[in-house]
């Protein structure tokens, strides 16, 4: 309880979104009204420019730069804002999957003009497995999009999420006139090409008031009132527990690129969005409130100069208070550590702390004793859960060219999959190995790695599967035949759970009829 108003002043949250929504315009644009960045432009280093798709060294050294804006943390009337990235390049999914369990909400950013896309449906199936509060920002109103109604329809039904809008546009394109407030019941009238942050905004209680016409003109206030009238019936009152909850999403409208609306988003967004909350572990639901220091490790970032094999793990802290130089009990390991050198993420710069709360996200030098899911406590042994794997899409069976290397093969293996860079499977019952990944990207920064930090030199075989799925039973023998009967598909992840990996979805459909005792799931916790 000691802590209380060190967390109940912090927000810890994503911005996701397909790429080219406008993520980084946003989050750019937040950076500025924190006071992290002074000009526009100074985030773009982080993300994975588009031609550069092909070329992964370009990508894993802008991935390398990533690093420092992995998380952004700045003050914004009083709230401490930790801000993590995810990023956006499709191939590095798991990387932004694993990252939404260490927020606390979410804000979606969808494209006015394209409406939902691929990507914006897979993250919001992990918001929905953790049930994250969602805020969506609806962005580019200043090009012709869809209508608002349809656009909205469209987002709930393709994301089977409840919508309620917080602020309304009028009109978009060319004939974008800005946003009414239904939150503040007020008018924000659009400038194209604002450059500066400030916005004033005019209070507007009644809609009925001739300052409306005014102020939009007579058609537009005619049409605002009206839609108005019907998203009062369809939508009712915003309810902020609703939302809490992750069952409702507030949506706000706006231009990134206009700094439109984006003050709004970020006004409401510390008012309504959930202070650090806490966390289901294997013992116990922690408090976040509980004074003992409890946090686990997200995310493991490999630095990519050869000379220094050094990782960085990024560490939310969940309880209590960590602390520089003092020692904590890594349970997995079951041996105390210390920090001397912890590092908070201040925009783009790594400053060293002293102490850090629950929210927070701390940097950690790790020279191999971390991996994905690792929990430090003051003593405990428990685990925080809810960290799961997804399955890979694509799958190789690795094929070492070099039986001489075979011993520093199975290290970097081991370790460039606890880093999450892929996932790693052994045959049942054989030694065959095969790395599933989200991307094939993947692939080619595994093979350069091992070869470069390692000296293994592999090959790929591509495999005909499709998807993984973990496999549980209380029927002991129903598995044990199963296996036997489908041996060539049957192999086990790093922690030794049985996983199936299908051929095709008409294949696994077929298994999962076939055996109603079995359950093929398709994400696993992380053990340890
Ligand atoms: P991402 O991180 O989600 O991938 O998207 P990003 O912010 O990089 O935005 C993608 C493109 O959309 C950028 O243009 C950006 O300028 C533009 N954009 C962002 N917000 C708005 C908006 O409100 N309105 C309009 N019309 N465009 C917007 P680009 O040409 O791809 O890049 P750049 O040359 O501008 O950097």
């Amino acid at each position: 309880m000691k802590y209380d108003s060190e967390i109940s002043r912090r927000r810890t949250f994503a911005i996701i979104s397909h790429p080219d929504a406008g993520k980084t315009t946003l989050t750019e644009k937040f950076l500025l009204f924190g006071g992290a960045i002074q000009t526009a432009g100074a985030v773009k280093s982080n993300k994975i420019k588009k031609h550069a798709t092909s070329d992964f060294m370009e990508i894993e050294r802008q991935r390398g730069i990533s690093v420092a804006t992995s998380v952004m943390s700045f003050e914004y009337k009083n709230t401490l804002i930790n801000l993590l990235d995810t990023p956006g390049h499709k191939d590095f999914a798991e990387d932004t999957y694993r990252t939404l369990t260490a927020v606390d909400s979410v804000i979606l950013v969808v494209d006015g003009v394209k409406g939902v896309e691929e990507q914006t449906r897979k993250l919001m199936e992990v918001c929905r497995m953790r049930d994250t509060p969602v805020i969506v920002f609806i962005n580019k109103m200043d090009r012709d999009g869809k209508n608002p109604f349809d656009l909205l329809d469209e987002i709930e039904k393709e994301l089977s999420i409840h919508l309620h809008p917080l602020s309304w546009p009028i009109n978009m394109g060319k004939d974008f006139k800005g946003v009414y407030s239904l939150y503040d019941k007020s008018l924000l009238l659009f400038q194209p090409n604002q450059k500066v942050a400030i916005e004033e905004s005019v209070k507007v209680d009644d809609l009925s008031v001739p300052l409306l016409d005014e102020l939009i003109g007579e058609k537009d206030a005619r049409q605002l009132r009206e839609d108005a009238e019907l998203f009062h019936g369809v939508y009712g009152e915003f309810d902020q527990q609703v939302y809490l909850e992750g069952k409702t999403a507030p949506v706000f409208f706006g231009s990134a690129i206009n700094n439109f609306g984006v003050r709004e988003l970020l006004d409401t967004f510390i008012r309504i969005s959930p202070e650090p909350r806490s966390r289901p572990a294997t013992a116990r639901t922690i408090d976040v409130h509980d004074d003992r220091f409890s946090g686990f490790v997200f995310k493991i970032h490999a630095n990519l100069d050869p000379k220094h094999r050094d990782r960085i793990a990024f560490l939310r802290v969940c309880s209590g208070k960590f602390e520089r130089n003092k020692f904590y009990h890594h349970v997995r390991l079951d041996k105390d550590v210390r920090f001397s050198n912890p590092y908070s993420f201040l925009a783009r710069d790594k400053d060293v702390i002293e102490q850090a709360f629950a929210g927070d996200v701390v940097g950690l030098f790790d020279t191999g004793n971390f991996k994905i899911g690792d929990t430090l406590t003051e003593g405990e042994d428990f685990y925080f859960t809810g960290i799961p794997s997804f399955s890979p899409e694509i799958f190789k069976e690795v094929v070492n060219k070099d039986p001489m290397k075979t011993k520093q093969l199975e290290k970097g293996l081991n370790q460039l999959t606890d880093e999450g860079v892929a996932q790693l499977f052994t045959q049942h019952n054989g030694n065959r190995k095969i790395i599933g990944c989200v991307g094939d990207l993947q692939f080619e920064v595994i093979q350069y790695r091992l070869l470069q930090e390692y000296g293994a030199s592999v090959q790929f075989n591509p495999l005909p599967f499709y998807k993984a799925c973990w496999l549980v039973s209380d029927d002991k023998k129903k598995l044990e035949d199963f296996i036997r009967f489908k041996t060539a598909n049957v192999v086990n992840d790093k922690d030794g759970q049985l996983v199936y990996l299908a051929q095709s979805e008409w294949f696994l459909n077929t298994e999962i009829a076939n055996n109603p005792d079995i359950q093929f799931l398709f994400s696993s916790e992380i053990q340890k």
